[in-house]
């Protein structure tokens, strides 16, 4: 059992000032420093000049194992980030928790196989989520080992609902990725398996924290009711189709339109019907939980769904701890416990933690072991600033400047010993492939951490800055060998819209810590959970024993 008493720190004291720790959401320090760089390419004074001081700068692991993915080819992401940097753990992920459970069979042993199974004989299985290798939110050769693992417990008819990726793998890719499901769905023996509807992750029911519920209920349309503008007799050509746009602009695969596949006779192939199994096949849970939300709940007023079906709906893992979301699945998820924030509460830490729609979750949910709620309310104050509900290119400023303001105030208020902030922007504006939109948000959030740094510094607190995982810091595609930048048919460059396998950078300082406070030089393979036991020291806590070392 984990001892969930902090001790003191030997050398730092616990006093009334605050500690600051910020994140630049997919800033990575990549060894690619040419144009494609957008960090590099930025105006970064203030993140430049903390590098300078290699006795309070270093960087960390944040891909990988050192994430608890299953391996070093896995780049980092924002569950497994903000799960490490809250938990000061490295936590097997869902992504290996459920190649074990496919590996040793014991997926198919557990209740919720058992209970969607009930509607094999006499009803459709259909699965939903999103359709790549991109191994972020869904692993590809996951969802067949279900798909063939019902075909041979007796499945009759399955239906998978498809959200193309484009994100966390390059666009373009959800062409390759039909081909291969309409295959493999095909050469299942003695099922009628078919794909049944689908549109782009990012228009099409993976929402997240709310930013836009049209978002779920455009999936709720198109996958339950087969009710879509767009329909095609295979999901093939309508993914091909659909990527053409209207002729004047492609539409890449983030933001295909919904689209349902129809028969011969025009109905479509595949709505979700009373009895019918759902299992969502995607693993993170943030981007899960809506539609969880609008299965599961008979009591919903989200969106109008129209039709309710009653289904026997699980989710490959649970998503919300707290919310028990949803009540069955396929694979237990990780156990998180003993996060800092529940310890900090336990110390009668107060805590202020502030991100934008897009990352609240992540500063919160992610960052207590995906835990929707508070530990001690009284304690804790978390501040959502509602994003915009454009592609982020269109303004990557996003809210950088008043998550700034809300951090300050937070700051002087002196009523906080932890403020906590994340910036979207690197990230949010990295995934869209905009190059030039990249820079200027890298640039943007440069000044805006100035501000922060100095305020702390004003008022004689400690800092620590770093990052969740790599993106901006390249926005190319690259050659395997040579690392060179690759080029399209049109003579633009390839444009890399997923995150990148860079480690991260770190730094402390303030005008709180005492000269001697320096980054220890025998920790270099550390990784992100390495940071938790470094701002729990910054607090005036020792590092407990059930997390990783602190870098100081
Ligand atoms: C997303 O969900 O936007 C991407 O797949 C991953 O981005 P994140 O891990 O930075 O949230
Ligand atoms: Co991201």
């Amino acid at each position: 059992a984990i001892d969930k008493t902090l001790k003191p720190h030997e050398k730092l004291s616990r006093n009334k000032k605050p500690v600051l720790v910020c994140i630049l959401d997919g800033w990575g320090e990549n060894v690619a420093k040419d144009k494609y760089n957008a960090i590099h390419s930025a105006e970064t004074p203030v993140t430049d000049s903390l590098k300078e001081n290699s006795k309070r700068w270093r960087t960390v692991r944040a891909h990988g194992t050192a994430v608890g993915l299953p391996s070093d080819a896995d780049m980092g992401n924002s569950e497994v980030g903000h799960n490490a940097l809250g938990s000061g753990q490295v936590i097997d992920q869902g992504a290996r928790l459920v190649d074990i459970a496919l590996d040793d069979g014991s997926a198919f042993k557990l209740d919720g196989w058992k209970y969607i199974s009930e509607a094999f004989p006499n009803n459709t299985l259909h699965f939903i989520g999103l359709l790549s290798d991109g191994g972020v939110h869904s692993r590809y050769n996951q969802l067949i080992g279900f798909v063939k693992g019902a075909a041979k417990d007796g499945a009759k008819r399955i239906r998978v609902h498809i959200l193309t990726d484009g994100r966390d793998v390059p666009d373009g890719t959800s062409v390759k990725f039909v081909e291969q499901l309409e295959k493999d769905l095909e050469s299942l023996d003695g099922v009628d398996a078919k794909i049944a509807s689908g549109g782009g992750r990012m228009h099409v029911t993976m929402d997240r924290y709310e930013a836009d519920w049209r978002i779920v209920e455009r999936g709720w349309h198109a996958h339950v009711l087969g009710e879509a503008d767009h329909k095609f007799k295979s999901a093939l050509e309508g993914v091909k189709k659909l990527r053409e746009g209207d002729g004047s602009k492609p539409v890449t695969d983030q933001w295909l339109p919904p689209f349902v596949v129809v028969g011969d006779d025009d109905k479509p192939v595949g709505t979700i019907e009373d009895g019918d199994a759902v299992a969502l096949f995607n693993f993170r849970s943030d981007r899960m939980v809506e539609i969880s939300k609008a299965f599961e709940y008979e009591d919903f007023n989200a969106f109008d769904r129209k039709r309710f079906p009653k289904t026997k709906f699980v989710g490959m893992m649970q998503y919300d701890g707290d919310l028990k979301l949803p009540a069955r699945f396929l694979v237990p998820p990780p156990a998180i416990s003993g996060v800092s924030g529940e310890l900090l509460a336990q110390e009668g830490v107060t805590t202020f933690a502030c991100s934008e729609t897009q990352k609240f979750g992540h500063v919160t949910f992610f960052w207590n072991g995906n835990r929707s709620g508070y530990f001690k309310e009284d304690l804790e104050t978390y501040v959502e600033i509602p994003s915009d509900t454009v592609p982020f290119n269109e303004a990557p400023e996003m809210k950088a400047r008043e998550i700034t303001e809300a951090g300050k105030e937070a700051l002087l208020s002196g009523k906080y010993d932890m403020v906590r902030v994340n910036y979207a922007n690197p990230d949010m504006v990295g995934h869209t492939g905009d190059l030039e939109a990249c820079v200027s948000a890298c640039t943007l959030v440069d000044s805006c951490v100035k501000e922060l740094l100095d305020t702390c510094d004003k008022m004689g607190g400690r800092w620590l800055l770093t990052a969740d995982h790599g993106n901006a810091d390249d926005m190319v595609q690259r050659q395997k060998k040579s690392n060179e930048p690759m080029m399209g048919e049109d003579g633009k460059f390839l444009p890399l819209t997923s995150h990148t396998l860079a480690p991260v950078p770190v730094a402390i300082g303030g005008a709180g810590l005492p000269e001697d406070i320096v980054f220890r030089e025998d920790l270099p393979k550390a990784g992100l959970a390495n940071i938790t036991g470094t701002y729990l020291n910054l607090l005036g806590f020792a590092t407990p024993a059930h997390m990783e070392p602190s870098l100081i």
